[in-house]
């Protein structure tokens, strides 16, 4: 069967990628390479033996969509495409509505006019906005995310759901990831940020690797466990892992569905280099600096619903994470070259 996988050569496309060859799937990607490297494609036949067919291209580009439809009978899409950087779409929002808003509405146009009406989107706990209840649970309502990012992909959610309302045949399913870390067990594949890291795990592994100096936590004296903020990460494979469920699920479900793919429970930064330093087998260097902005005290998944409709559950540990993140660091110090 086969699945149009966009933005497949990113850090979770590329892992669900392995995921999906593994249990029989043919991934079929489309990436502008905008934030990822063709070599992705490489890897993933190392681990799998099979390389996914590869259109570089824009998903904005509607002429090649339809080409990519035509050309292949696509079963559902996943849709991974966009830009994520949370800081970055502050000072760039037409450039984020542009690429994930409108660049959704091109592939929402193209499988309409495929008649392809099966799509997992990667959605992402920043739609629940700011609210202090925690866990976070797909019975509340959305919220008000404070950035482009978080509302581009709010807006995202409310366009399928729209669209489900005034099509028939659709199944759509939402899927709010909440902090993927951790990498292919195999080192071959993982995170690779371009410029300096946004986010924790790389940020760290950047500086057990030698490339930054010392890892700034942000904030210590958030309303936690030890002062640092509390989030639900979650392995990258548990992650891909969840998309096949989640894959599954919306092929004999119809309609809108919503799940939360995270872990259930919260680690604060702290323990989060303790775990890093248990497996690096040193101390990190590290130092407290002023709270970021926009950063959420904590926050954390109800994970039932994946589990009670999904069957699936995380299975891997912050140990593992960790663990795994380090093994990709540290046999590619420079990510993908
Ligand atoms: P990523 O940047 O590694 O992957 C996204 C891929 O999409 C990249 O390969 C990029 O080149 C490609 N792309 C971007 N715009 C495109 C376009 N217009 N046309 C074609 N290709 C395009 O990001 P990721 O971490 O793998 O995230 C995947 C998805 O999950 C994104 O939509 C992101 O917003 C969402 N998400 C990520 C996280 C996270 O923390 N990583 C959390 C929640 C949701
Ligand atoms: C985790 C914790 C920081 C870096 C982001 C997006 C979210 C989602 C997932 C896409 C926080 C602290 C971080 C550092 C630190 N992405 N930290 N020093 O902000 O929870 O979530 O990625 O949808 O929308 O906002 O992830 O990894 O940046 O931060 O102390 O150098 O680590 O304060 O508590 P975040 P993160």
């Amino acid at each position: 069967m086969k699945i149009l996988v966009t933005g497949g050569c990113g850090y979770i496309g590329s892992h669900t990628c392995v995921q999906l060859i593994n249990q029989g799937y043919e991934p079929i990607v489309i990436d502008n390479l905008c934030n990822s490297k063709e070599i992705v494609l490489d890897r993933i036949k190392e681990i799998t033996g099979k390389k996914p067919k590869f259109y570089q291209g824009d998903i904005r580009d509607k002429a090649l969509l339809n080409k990519i439809f035509k050309e292949n009978t696509i079963d559902s899409v996943i849709h991974f495409a966009g830009l994520k950087a949370v800081g970055e779409s502050v000072s760039k929002p037409l450039e984020y509505y542009d690429n994930n808003v409108y660049g959704s509405l091109s592939l929402f146009e193209a499988m309409r006019d495929a008649n392809v009406k099966k799509i997992i989107f990667s959605s992402s706990a920043t739609v629940y906005g700011t609210q202090p209840i925690v866990p976070y649970v797909e019975t509340m309502e959305t919220g008000e995310p404070t950035q482009p990012y978080g509302r581009s992909k709010l807006f995202i959610e409310k366009i399928l759901q729209d669209l489900n309302i005034a099509e028939n045949g659709w199944s759509i399913t939402l899927l709010r990831y909440f902090n993927p870390v951790g990498a292919h067990p195999s080192g071959l594949m993982g995170e690779d940020p371009q410029g300096i890291p946004n986010n924790l795990m790389p940020y760290m592994t950047q500086v057990a690797i030698g490339q930054r100096e010392s890892l700034a936590v942000f904030g210590d004296d958030y309303e936690t466990i030890d002062g640092t903020c509390v989030r639900d990460y979650i392995h990258v494979m548990d992650l891909a892992d969840g998309h096949l469920a989640a894959l599954k699920y919306n092929q004999d479900h119809e309609g809108s569905h919503i799940f939360n793919l995270g872990s259930g429970k919260g680690n604060s930064v702290l323990e989060v280099i303790s775990a890093f330093e248990d497996v690096f087998g040193k101390k990190l260097a590290w130092h407290y600096a002023p709270r970021r902005a926009g950063d959420l005290s904590a926050y954390w998944a109800n994970a039932d619903k994946a589990k009670k409709l999904l069957h699936w559950e995380t299975k891997l540990s912050l140990h593992d994470m960790v663990k795994d993140s380090w093994n990709w660091q540290s046999q590619n110090p420079k990510g993908f070259i």
